[in-house]
């Protein structure tokens, strides 16, 4: 009785420890360590006091103000100036000024911003503009700092084929760097899959290409639950999707509700929130084409970043 009590604790044991090691291990030391540089960059004030005695030591003292704006989404709504600051809007600007805006993106660092493949291929021109830090379009009385960026150049993961949805990724390489503020300021990249997160926000201007005459003014987030390998189900097979889903590149991911905000910009981000800095994200999914608006349980397809890292990297890597 007691030794095969203790077995069950040994087992259970060595399947922490399996569990451990396997967490530990999947980290990219590379990301988890800019993720940490990003989060100081804004939100940890160093501050220096000394005595005024002579040759008395200087005393660093540390300001943390990482703090969370809305831990708890429920549903969904307008968010809060400062909530999202990696939110970008992507957009083509004519020669004669006027701006067409439709799609969404993620800042990860101080020059690149993640978007969808297929938002480079618009049919209202070329990514060529994209907008940082704005909370409400077309006003200036918001709690916010826009600021436009042109484009140097953006880079189409190289199995995107389209009107195939696979490998669904992008980046967008800005033409001067961002300079961080607590309105402008990257998202981390993923430190695991996602594949146990039970949920996840989305977060767009609601400019689907399903809908695009109900254009919100106002950046709106949703939360949405993984529905992990259902896809598999409920995905037909068709020009965007001839293999079905893919459970290695894809996140599947849902709600058991309507949703009024549908499921964000396409090209814009799927997020979940850091484990320890409750200011920071990482950004998990991609939002692709096909996502249904108003149908509930059906669940609908983003690019799983994490597949992607390595790719992604290369990308940040490029001078
Ligand atoms: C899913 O995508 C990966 C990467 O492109 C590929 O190697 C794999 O064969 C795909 N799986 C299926 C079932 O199509």
């Amino acid at each position: 009785m007691r030794s095969a009590f203790s077995g069950k604790i040994v087992q259970l044991v060595a399947a922490l420890l399996v569990l451990l090691v396997n967490f530990v291990t999947s980290q990219d030391p590379d990301i988890v360590k800019t993720c940490t540089s990003y989060k100081k960059s804004v939100w940890e004030e160093t501050s220096e006091f000394s005595f005024l005695i002579e040759n008395a030591p200087i005393i660093y003292k540390t300001l943390d103000k990482c703090t969370s704006y809305a831990p708890l989404i429920i549903g969904g709504g307008p968010a809060l100036p400062k909530e999202f600051p990696h939110a970008a809007r992507l957009g083509h600007r004519e020669d004669d000024g006027e701006i067409e805006w439709f799609c969404g993106g993620t800042l990860i660092s101080n020059l690149h911003v993640l978007t969808a493949a297929h938002c480079l291929y618009s049919p209202q021109g070329s990514v060529n503009i994209v907008r940082l830090g704005d909370l409400e379009f077309d006003t200036s009385t918001d709690d916010a700092d826009p600021e436009d960026f042109t484009v140097k150049d953006f880079t189409l993961h190289p199995g995107y084929s389209h009107p195939a949805i696979y490998n669904d990724i992008a980046v967008v390489r800005l033409s001067k760097t961002v300079t961080f503020n607590e309105y402008k300021h990257p998202a981390c990249l993923p430190f695991d899959d996602g594949r146990s997160v039970p949920s996840f926000i989305a977060i767009g201007w609601g400019q689907l290409e399903i809908v695009p005459r109900t254009e919100n003014k106002k950046l709106q987030k949703v939360k949405l639950y993984n529905y992990n390998t259902r896809c598999r189900f409920t995905a037909d097979k068709n020009d965007e999707l001839p293999e079905g889903y893919n459970a290695t590149t894809q996140l599947c991911i849902g709600s058991n509700e309507h949703k009024d905000t549908c499921n964000g910009d396409s090209g814009g981000p799927v997020l979940i929130y850091h484990k320890d800095y409750p200011c920071m994200y990482h950004v998990m999914g991609i939002t692709s084409v096909g996502v249904a608006c108003d149908t509930p349980d059906l669940p609908a397809m983003y690019t799983r970043v994490h597949f992607y890292l390595d790719w992604i990297k290369q990308q940040l890597a490029k001078t």
